[in-house]
């Protein structure tokens, strides 16, 4: 890993100001001075100080918590009476949620403090399979259904395709890669729908079995490495 990269992941400073720091020359590496910001150090193995003080790689955390109708995801939002922060201890509340979940709705929420998981789950590019469940306030018809899977537009740009598995009556299945604003509200709006409740199911592999509304816990190693992150 560049030392430029070791400072910012440790929380030291952004890359930006990493680089500023290093060319500086406070940093050394196993009691060498370095002033090269893409210099390699191995995390774990080398001994990296700034002004004398050793830098520990910080730890990646994972949870998933099963939001309940009613809490905000946002930790930004000053006015919201709860957000899904407020449901975490205080030894986990600088994580950040990877996407959103809009207050209405319920269900699966991964938080972390990995940057790049955050951007892997909720990127489309990596096509990770978001599932929900709806309950619509009527039954869905065929041809409505086929032209949802097929891609609607949303402030003129087509979603991309999905799957929708009916269950019964007016309850379904909606299977997403994207996590546009409102998305699965906003698909079922446009052929005159209403969304009753939504809640998501899986995301990926990861699913709420056994976890209540407003419980959290910790990802497996195995579930970890099996998204990509450290463990
Ligand atoms: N789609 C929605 O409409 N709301 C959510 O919270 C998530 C997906």
């Amino acid at each position: 890993m560049r030392l430029q990269v070791f400072l910012s992941k440790a929380g030291i400073a952004s890359r930006r100001a990493a680089i500023d720091i290093i060319e500086s020359g406070r940093v050394t590496v196993n009691g060498k001075r370095i002033i090269e910001p893409s210099h390699k150090v191995k995390p774990g193995d080398d001994t990296v100080l700034l002004d004398g003080r050793k830098i520990l790689p910080k730890k990646k955390l994972y949870v998933i918590l099963n939001k309940p109708k009613g809490v905000t995801t946002t930790k930004k939002d000053r006015f919201a009476a709860r957000t899904v922060i407020d449901l975490l201890p205080q030894a986990l509340r600088h994580l950040n949620p990877a996407g959103r979940l809009d207050k209405g709705t319920r269900g699966l929420i991964l938080l972390t403090n990995d940057g790049d998981l955050i951007n892997r789950v909720t990127h489309p590019r990596f096509n990770i399979d978001k599932i929900y469940e709806a309950t619509l306030d009527r039954r869905l018809l065929d041809r409505d259904k086929e032209r949802i899977e097929r891609g609607v537009l949303l402030n003129g740009k087509r979603t991309a395709p999905c799957a929708i598995t009916l269950k019964e009556k007016n309850r379904l299945e909606i299977t997403l890669h994207e996590g546009r604003k409102r998305q699965v509200r906003r698909m079922f709006a446009v052929s005159g729908y209403g969304v009753l409740e939504l809640k998501r199911i899986k995301e990926d592999f990861l699913s709420l079995d056994g976890l209540r509304e407003g419980e959290w816990r910790y990802l497996t190693e195995r579930e970890v490495a099996r998204l990509g992150g450290s463990p």
